[in-house]
Order: structure tokens, then sequence, then C-alpha cells
């Protein structure tokens, strides 16, 4: 079969299309015919090394990029009794979906509802679940309760948007342009602002009266983590979850004190999805939402095995508005 694979870091040029014989499912697996995969900033980490040491997200080398996807099951480990051959489902955070095969932990599967096209599926749910345990479980957002939301135009940042809106939170965005801005206020942000060089602090401390919002989202890291400290409310929270414009090395603790005794959490996905049951419940309400029409994914552009590198370098020079999907074909 064809896959996409690195075998050393060093970023998308590591990446090489092979021709590998197809996976055979462990016990606890499935083997799927891969339809459509979801292509992630989370690949362009992943070949730049930065989970060569991680107990989370373990990478073995040679490594089959793609860490979602959706298709149908066409084989069983031998101790799979809750999936059958033929049934449509969707995976994320097991890499292997630039494949045309991928075997996934059969506890790592969610069952598609029909009307769910494998297309949506693979947009929606590495980045639904990600914005869904952010909202609900790190931000508790409510009616009363605001939030930032950096990079809102962006694959987490428009559903997060979304997710935010329908729990009831005053909602501030930033995006980098105009084009990115007016994505951002369809979704739904209440006010929407650019970075320009932190002072989007100042126009969120004007909004509230000098008080700041209870809850950053930030995936940002470098450019901006200081300043979503200045925008958060005395002993608020702000959510460190992505470093897409670098890592912050050189913090103190002292300044979460002096920025009003605020919280810092750098939460990961993984950890908010420990169980099956978790999975299929935040993966049921992401499909439930888009089944009615209260969820919108835009789907930025549509790329196979053989051109992914251009999707994943679009995304790493921020040209990607939402999210780009690979359709596989056999
Ligand atoms: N912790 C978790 O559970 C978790 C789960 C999934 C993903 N993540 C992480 O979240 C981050 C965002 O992932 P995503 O897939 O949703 O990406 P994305 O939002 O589709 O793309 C990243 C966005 O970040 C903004 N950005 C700001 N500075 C950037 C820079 N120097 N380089 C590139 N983009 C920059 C860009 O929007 P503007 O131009 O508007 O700034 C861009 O659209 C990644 O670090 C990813 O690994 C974390």
């Amino acid at each position: 079969m064809k896959a996409i694979q690195i075998d050393h870091y060093g970023g998308l040029a590591a990446m090489q299309q092979r021709e590998l014989p197809t996976p055979v499912p462990k016990a606890d697996e499935v083997l799927v015919r891969v339809h459509c995969a979801g292509v992630n900033f989370m690949d362009v980490h992943t070949c730049e090394g930065k989970y060569a040491n991680s107990q989370t997200y373990k990478v073995s080398l040679p490594c089959t990029l793609g860490m979602e996807g959706a298709g149908e099951i066409v084989a069983l480990g031998q101790d799979v009794k809750d999936l059958t051959i033929g049934e449509r489902v969707a995976w994320c955070i097991v890499w292997g979906s630039y494949a045309e095969y991928a075997a996934v932990p059969a506890w790592r599967c969610v069952k598609l509802p029909d009307a769910l096209s494998f297309e949506m599926a693979a947009a929606s749910l590495f980045h639904g679940l990600t914005a869904h345990y952010l909202a609900h479980d790190v931000g508790q957002l409510a009616p009363g309760r605001s939030c930032l939301i950096h990079a809102a135009s962006g694959g987490i940042g428009q559903i997060l948007v979304q997710l935010a809106k329908r729990a009831g939170a005053r909602v501030f965005a930033t995006t980098s342009t105009e084009e990115k801005a007016a994505v951002a206020r369809a979704r739904g942000a209440d006010v929407v602002l650019l970075y320009e060089n932190g002072r989007f602090a100042d126009a969120v401390l004007e909004a509230t009266g000098g008080l700041g919002v209870d809850v950053v989202f930030d995936p940002l890291g470098a450019s901006t983590l200081r300043d979503s400290f200045r925008a958060t409310r005395k002993r608020g929270l702000v959510v460190n979850f992505g470093a897409v414009a670098g890592a912050v090395r050189d913090l103190d603790p002292l300044e979460l004190g002096e920025a009003g005794s605020l919280f810092l959490t750098r939460p990961r996905l993984a950890d908010h999805l420990p169980d099956a049951a978790t999975m299929r419940r935040r993966a049921a309400d992401i499909f439930a939402a888009l089944l009615d029409g209260s969820l919108q994914i835009d789907i930025a552009g549509r790329y196979t095995l053989a051109n992914v590198a251009e999707a994943l370098h679009a995304l790493e020079s921020r040209r990607m508005l939402g999210k780009p999907l690979l359709a596989i074909d056999h």
C-alpha cells in the first residue's frame, strides 16, 4: 500500500511516499481502509521531532504520518468484540492515517452516523474533540463567563469559537489578518481583534472595564503568551494548548503572581480522552452538532497522498483558512 513516512526528524522535507505491506491488526486493533485523513499541525510538529521524547505521544521511527482519519473496517483483531467488518469509523491521535490502510486500536474508533460523510468525520474529530475538552472541561465556559481565543480562524479556533458561544460565553477572538478576522466573526465571535504585537490585550482590557477575560486559549506560545496573561482577569486561567509560534522556555512562576495570581495549564487531548466512553461521548456531541447544522467546519482544501506536503506547508506558513483534508485514492 502507499503511505507517507518519515524515518528521521528533518521537518516536512523528511516526508517520503513509500510502498509498504498492508498492516496486520494486533489483537485489540482493527484494520481500516482509509477514505479520508485530516491534515493537522501535529504532523508538522511530528516531522520536526517535537514528540521525539514524548511519553504522551510516543513516536517510533519510521513513522507513518497522519493522526486522524475515517474509513471502513476490513479486518478485526481477535479480541475486538464491539466493532464489525464493514462498519464506518473515525479515529484520532493514532499515527498511520496518511496511508491506504491503517491499524487502529479499537477503543480509539468511533462509529459514524449514517448521515455523516467520511470527509466531515475526518475534518471534525481531532479538532472537535480538542475544542470540546478545552471549552467544557478546561475552560468551564458558561453564561456569564468570558474567553479570548487566539488563531480563531484556524482548525481548532473556528470550532472553539462556536462551542464557546453555544456554552453561553462572551467570546473575544484574535487573528493575524482582516480576511481571517471575517472568518472568526462569521463563526460567532463577539469581538475580533488583530494581534498587533500584543495590543490585543489592551483592547480586551478596555472592553472589559479593565478586568480581563476569565479564560484565554493560547495555541501560539512565544508570540502571545505574556500578553495573554495581561488579557486575563485576576485569578483567571490561561490555557496554552500549542506552540505554533515557538515554545516559551523562560517562564518564572512569579510572573503568574505578578499578573494577578493566574492559573496556567498546558493540557493535552490524550489526557482528556482516557477511555472509549469519553471518546464516544465527546464525538457524539460533535457529530450531532454537525448534523443539526449548529456546528460548521470549513474544508480549507482537498489534497492526496501525492501532494500532502503542499497542505502541510500551507499550514506552517499560516495560509490555511480552516481544515485541510486528504482524500485517499485506492
Ligand atoms: N493540546 C492539545 O490538546 C492540542 C490538540 C490539537 C492541536 N494542538 C495544537 O494546537 C495548535 C494549533 O493547531 P491547529 O491544527 O488548529 O492549527 P491551525 O489553527 O489550523 O493553524 C495554526 C494557526 O495559528 C496561527 N499562527 C500564529 N502564529 C503562527 C506561526 N508562527 N506559524 C503558524 N501559524 C501561526 C495562524 O493563524 P493566524 O494567522 O490568525 O495567527 C494559523 O492559522 C498546534 O500547535 C497543535 O499541535 C493541541
